[in-house]
């Protein structure tokens, strides 16, 4: 067997230091393990010796194997600080830590309603309101906090219309929206604000059930779906859609900063924008870990991964594979970055990517099409990062541009 032939080498830890002065590069420990072996025994926080997948070709591979499970309870944790002797299960209505059939009822009810037409349909709305806080941006004047101003407001407001809040209660709900990825937060505030806005989507359900609008949650109570489900399904997208576009609109501004010729780019060539968007996701990995449990013994890439060990799946890793694209680490607007890994991949592959894809290619251009001298108004190292959380970004993003 493949164990017989390859002596098992020492497991590493999960490398997550990223190098000094370069925001956007991944640990710079993964380009080693992923040139040695695709698949590296790792060793887990909670002590499980597991694996580490950083090839493009094994991370894919992986995602799409149903011999592997995403069940959170299966799953022992590459993060340290959460070891536990057991990750509690998915709650309900989290689609990423439940395995089909469950997976399969509840992506199926929402599928059709995360299509790329109907994503397209919302585009007017995006236009809108990044217009709208562009103009509030303005009207209040350099500096701001980007994240506060734009990048943050305008998913949030997207999330709102999508799942059909009422504009009256969207100052409640931007308000724990705001705590729930907030820097200031607690975690204690943070799982207070998760559970209020369980309650005010479980009061919207009801509403909606009584009183149907056109919108996400009025179309899913005519399914099978208890208020239970439907206030847990409308929360994770809540949170799903949220932390992940605003830090891609927020860490995207600041990798474009920082590479003024790709900035001029987005600038001057508008048709770059589809395009612009996809090499952002690729470089900047923002979901930048998974993990999946094998259910059984699986063999792969001349490993045996033994039934109950733990994969992690580092997304960033094969999203700079050489093999996969050619000088992985250069931010280039006009390389063919489809491909990438940044959505997930299989089953589980991200249901608002259509969404999140309107939103970026909409609010990157319009940003700096308003502001042609946008820049940071702090030197870059004073950016604060969200190091060592499961998605990357900026918690702060301070620009400035001369007034006119
Ligand atoms: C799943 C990334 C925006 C809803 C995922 C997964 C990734 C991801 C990597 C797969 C997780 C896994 O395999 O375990 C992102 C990124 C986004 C983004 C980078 C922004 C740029 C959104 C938005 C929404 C959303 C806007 C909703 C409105 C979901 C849902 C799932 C998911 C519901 C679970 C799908 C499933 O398990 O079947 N996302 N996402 N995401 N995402 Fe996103």
């Amino acid at each position: 067997t493949a164990q017989d032939a390859a002596p098992l080498p020492e497991p590493v830890q999960l490398p997550t230091a990223r190098p000094a002065g370069c925001p956007f590069d991944p640990p710079g420990e993964l380009a080693g393990l992923r040139a040695q072996q695709p698949l590296s025994r790792m060793l887990y926080p909670d002590g499980h010796v597991g694996w580490l997948a950083t090839s493009h070709s094994a991370v894919r591979a992986l995602a799409a194997d149903p011999r592997f499970s995403s069940r959170y309870e299966l799953l022992h944790s590459p993060f340290p600080g959460l070891e536990m002797a057991e990750m509690p299960p998915a709650p309900i209505g989290d689609l990423t830590g439940i395995d089909p059939p469950d997976h399969t009822r509840y992506r199926r009810l929402l599928t059709g309603r995360f299509t790329v037409r109907r994503m397209r349909e919302l585009t007017a709305r995006v236009e809108q309101i990044t217009a709208e806080h562009l103009d509030a941006m303005e009207r209040q004047g350099p500096p701001v906090d980007l994240v506060k101003a734009y990048a943050h407001p305008v998913p949030a407001l997207m999330i709102c219309e999508l799942l059909g809040v009422p504009s009256c209660d969207r100052e409640v709900f931007q308000r724990h929206a705001a705590t729930l990825s907030g820097l200031d937060a607690t975690q204690d505030e943070q799982f207070a604000a998760y559970s209020t806005l369980q309650d005010v989507v479980h009061e919207l359900v009801l509403a909606k059930r009584a009183d149907p609008t056109d919108d996400l949650l009025s179309d899913l109570t005519t399914s099978d779906l208890t208020d239970t489900e439907l206030a847990g399904i409308g929360t994770f997208l809540l949170a799903a859609g949220l932390d992940t576009t605003a830090n891609m609109i927020g860490l995207g501004t600041f990798a474009l900063l920082s590479n003024p010729g790709q900035a001029a780019a987005l600038r001057s060539e508008p048709g770059l924008a589809d395009q612009a968007v996809e090499e952002l996701l690729r470089y900047l990995s923002i979901a930048h870990t998974g993990a999946r449990a094998a259910l059984e013994d699986v063999e792969l890439d001349g490993q045996l991964i033994r039934a109950g060990e733990t994969v992690t799946i580092s997304v960033q890793a094969a999203n700079r594979d050489p093999d996969r694209f050619a000088d992985p680490d250069t931010l280039d607007l006009h390389r063919k970055a489809t491909g990438h890994l940044s959505f997930g991949h299989g089953i589980h592959q991200c249901l608002g990517q259509q969404l999140a894809r309107v939103e970026m290619r909409v609010a990157l251009p319009a940003l700096f099409a308003r502001f042609p001298t946008l820049r940071l108004a702090v030197p870059p190292e004073e950016v604060p990062l969200r190091a060592d959380m499961n998605i990357h970004g900026v918690h702060r993003l301070p620009v400035t541009w001369d007034e006119a």
